[in-house]
């Protein structure tokens, strides 16, 4: 059993502060992953978690029990990491059962926890082997292994996937997922990649500058992202974002492109209305008059480019569709499918199903 809570969190190195005050609470044998681009403070906010980095204020429980001075090996967590190093000398099931053996956990208990994990995992057949002789996927399992073999109250992964190509972290992304089902426990999960973050959590917590910015299922961030930032990351290709006025309150007026709301909105100053590109409609002979920039299919969808007086709007459409650079072609917006965001900060004042 555990849920893990961060209280107030912060971490600064020097000037340069990586958390900066961070409210979170996983619970019991959820997953949640934290996710933002490379700097944002999520590999410092999971070691604070773990016990290898010292907060500079704020607190860290464990079913509320906290757990700030407690060292790394003392907490109830295992975790793994971007660079896995496995033992090279040692077989694949004296690296999966290391850590028992530190613990001096009795010799056939070890040979039936190795036997049990590497099934779980579908290594079974490469107990005998050494790390050379194992495959990018193969070596991940085992750094799996040896984490998951300890019987942890929290598994803490940071971008566990991140070596592995890109066909394979598709798979164990899947796996990883069952595993987590499989197993019980809590997960807290460190990826820049946004579509691990959707494919696998349960809840979603989007880091930016050391900062929470949103934390929400993957549902919820996808179709009200709280903030333009939230928007630009989560989704690719990236939403689109047009800035301009509001002229009345249903009324949005840019340079390049005038929408009606579906509701009245009340904030004054710049705004910035963002439509996903699946929710962007060409060919409509309503629609707005662009010429096509380019096209590029997908395999299912295709994307298309428009250049909207002099503004780029990407749309996903299904396949087949055939233009050429600079053909005419019309483009119309999913009334109730709607972004509009303060320009200043960012923060959403619409969304669809509001
Ligand atoms: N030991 C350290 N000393 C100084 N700066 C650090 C240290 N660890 C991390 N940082 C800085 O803190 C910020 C957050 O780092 P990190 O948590 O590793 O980000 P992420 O994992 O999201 O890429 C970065 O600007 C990084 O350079
Ligand atoms: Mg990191």
């Amino acid at each position: 059993m555990a849920q893990v809570r961060l209280e107030n969190l912060r971490k600064s190195f020097g000037d340069m502060v990586a958390v900066d005050g961070i409210d979170l609470t996983v619970a019991d044998r959820e997953f949640l992953t934290l996710v933002g681009p490379s700097g944002c403070g999520k590999s410092t906010t999971l070691r604070m978690v773990c016990g290898l980095e010292k907060a500079s204020s704020g607190q860290v429980y464990f079913d509320e029990v906290p757990v700030g001075y407690l060292p790394a090996n003392k907490r109830d967590v295992a975790m793994v990491f971007q660079s896995y190093a496995l033992y090279p000398h040692k077989t694949v099931a004296q690296n999966i059962g290391f850590a028992l053996r530190m613990m001096r956990v009795p010799k056939d208990e070890i040979a039936r926890r190795v036997t049990t994990t590497a099934r779980t995992l579908g290594i079974e057949k490469l107990l005998n082997r050494r790390p050379r002789e194992l495959s990018g996927g193969q070596r991940q399992r085992v750094a799996l292994g040896r984490a998951i073999i300890r019987d942890a109250g929290a598994y803490l992964l940071d971008e566990p996937l991140s070596n592995l190509d890109a066909q394979l972290r598709v798979e164990m992304r899947a796996e990883l997922k069952r595993l987590h089902a499989d197993l019980a426990r809590t997960f807290i999960y460190v990826t820049h990649d946004q579509v691990e973050a959707m494919t696998m959590s349960d809840r979603i917590a989007v880091l930016n500058n050391g900062k929470v910015e949103q934390c929400a299922p993957p549902e919820e961030i996808y179709e009200r992202p709280a903030t333009m930032f939230v928007a630009s990351f989560m989704g690719s290709p990236a939403m689109n974002f047009l800035p301009g006025q509001l002229a009345g309150e249903r009324q949005f007026r840019g340079p390049a492109w005038s929408q009606e709301l579906p509701v009245p909105v009340a904030v004054s100053g710049d705004v910035v209305l963002g439509v996903r590109p699946e929710d962007v409609r060409l060919g409509d002979p309503d629609g707005t008059p662009g010429r096509v920039f380019v096209v590029e299919p997908l395999g299912a969808d295709v994307l298309v480019t428009v250049d909207v007086g002099g503004v780029h709007v990407r749309a996903r459409v299904p396949a087949p569709f055939r233009a050429a650079h600079d053909d005419a072609v019309t483009v119309t917006f999913r009334p109730d499918r709607l972004h509009l965001f303060q320009a200043q900060g960012g923060a959403a004042v619409h969304a669809p199903g509001r």
